[in-house]
């Protein structure tokens, strides 16, 4: 079975996204999948090529983009590597190899949030993971506390406004904001990797924490700030048919969000393949057995109301006095949430196979 692993991408989590695709090709069972790297550089250009599976040949992207080959969308050239329609073909020098199945890779925008997925179907190519409005729904943090909201699934309290309102009556959006009640978490609301997200106790952080947001996206929210708060995150893989939920997780954070250096960039020496290994955590987490039973109930109630499909991996916060938030959904977890199944018995080779075994059923 060929798999085409698409990765890397215009999001502000294109490294992390190269780490997470990296461990997955390596995790896949040679012996059954032919993993064929194809990587978007920042500027959306798609590569594909062998040298794209060593992250050391990511140091020097001028040297990496002279050793692979454009891929080039339905534009037949001998020279270049064609990604065609229908056939589903990568067509490389005469070489055809036929796609029997993508299995996205791309954290965040354009990659997380429905986009390759819309242009998959549009190809034809059965892909791993969320269809393209629940990789929308769960992109999108208000629509998704919308749609959880409706269902009385418990979700801390927030508001939202555009950047575009922030422009025209800063005094309005800041009343807003302030209505949630300090503390507060301001975030971009369509990013991932805690990227663009501070704190705000008072109206002078409040109005640095949302033109820091805003320079990122068209869409803030602010959410009320749990205070002690445990953070805990549980996967959960299967389809519309079938879920089940992992271990569940307890993130230690050296500051009270937990940052994008926190997650992919604590201890990882520039070059190893640690991703989301190397932040802190405990597995599983140590909260009593009725939080974790809640928590993954929850879990799995969160993925089966966006739809979601593939592995996801939700996150938690947990307040002192027991009570339970779902904070949101990942539908393309760094490391694909790996070491939170591997405890249970299903290791990586498991994992990848068990998602690609679901795109194609
Ligand atoms: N968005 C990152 C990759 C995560 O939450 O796992
Ligand atoms: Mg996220």
């Amino acid at each position: 079975t060929k798999v085409a692993v698409i990765f890397g991408g215009v999001s502000v989590e294109h490294e992390v996204s190269v780490i997470s695709a990296l461990q997955a090709m390596s995790a896949m069972d040679d012996s059954k999948y032919q993993a064929i790297p194809i990587y978007i550089s920042k500027s959306k250009e798609w590569y594909t090529g062998d040298v794209l599976t060593d992250i050391d040949n990511y140091k020097d992207l001028d040297q990496l983009f002279k050793q692979v080959e454009k891929v080039v969308l339905e534009q037949e050239n001998e020279d270049t590597i064609v990604l065609k329609k229908k056939e589903r073909t990568l067509f490389s020098k005469g070489v055809i190899t036929t796609i029997d199945v993508v299995f996205p890779v791309i954290h965040g925008t354009n990659g997380e949030d429905g986009s390759l997925q819309g242009y998959l179907e549009l190809l034809g190519l059965p892909y791993v993971g969320c269809d393209v409005a629940s990789s929308a729904a769960g992109m999108d943090k208000v629509m998704m506390k919308q749609i959880l909201r409706d269902a009385n699934v418990p979700i801390v309290d927030y508001e939202w406004f555009y950047a575009s309102q922030w422009h025209q009556d800063q005094t309005a959006v800041k009343q807003l904001a302030e209505s949630v009640g300090y503390p507060v978490i301001v975030k971009p609301a369509n990013l991932g990797s805690s990227v663009g997200i501070s704190k705000a106790n008072n109206e002078e952080e409040l109005e640095e924490a949302i033109e820091l947001a805003v320079s990122y996206s068209f869409k803030v929210i602010i959410e009320k700030m749990v205070t002690d708060l445990t953070e805990v995150n549980c996967s959960v893989i299967g389809d519309y048919e079938e879920v089940e939920s992992s271990l569940c997780e307890q993130v230690l954070s050296s500051d009270e969000i937990l940052s994008y250096a926190d997650k992919y960039q604590s201890g990882g020496k520039s070059g190893d393949t640690k991703g989301m290994e190397s932040v802190n955590r405990i597995i599983p987490a140590e909260i009593s057995d009725e939080a974790t039973t809640k928590v993954k109930g929850l879990a799995e109630k969160t993925f089966r109301l966006l739809n979601a499909s593939g592995v996801s991996r939700i996150d938690f916060l947990l307040n002192p006095e027991g009570e339970v938030f779902v904070n949101e959904i990942n539908t393309i977890p760094g490391s694909l949430s790996f070491y939170l199944w591997e405890p249970t018995g299903k290791d990586f080779q498991q994992l990848t196979d068990q998602l690609i075994q679901l795109a194609i059923k």
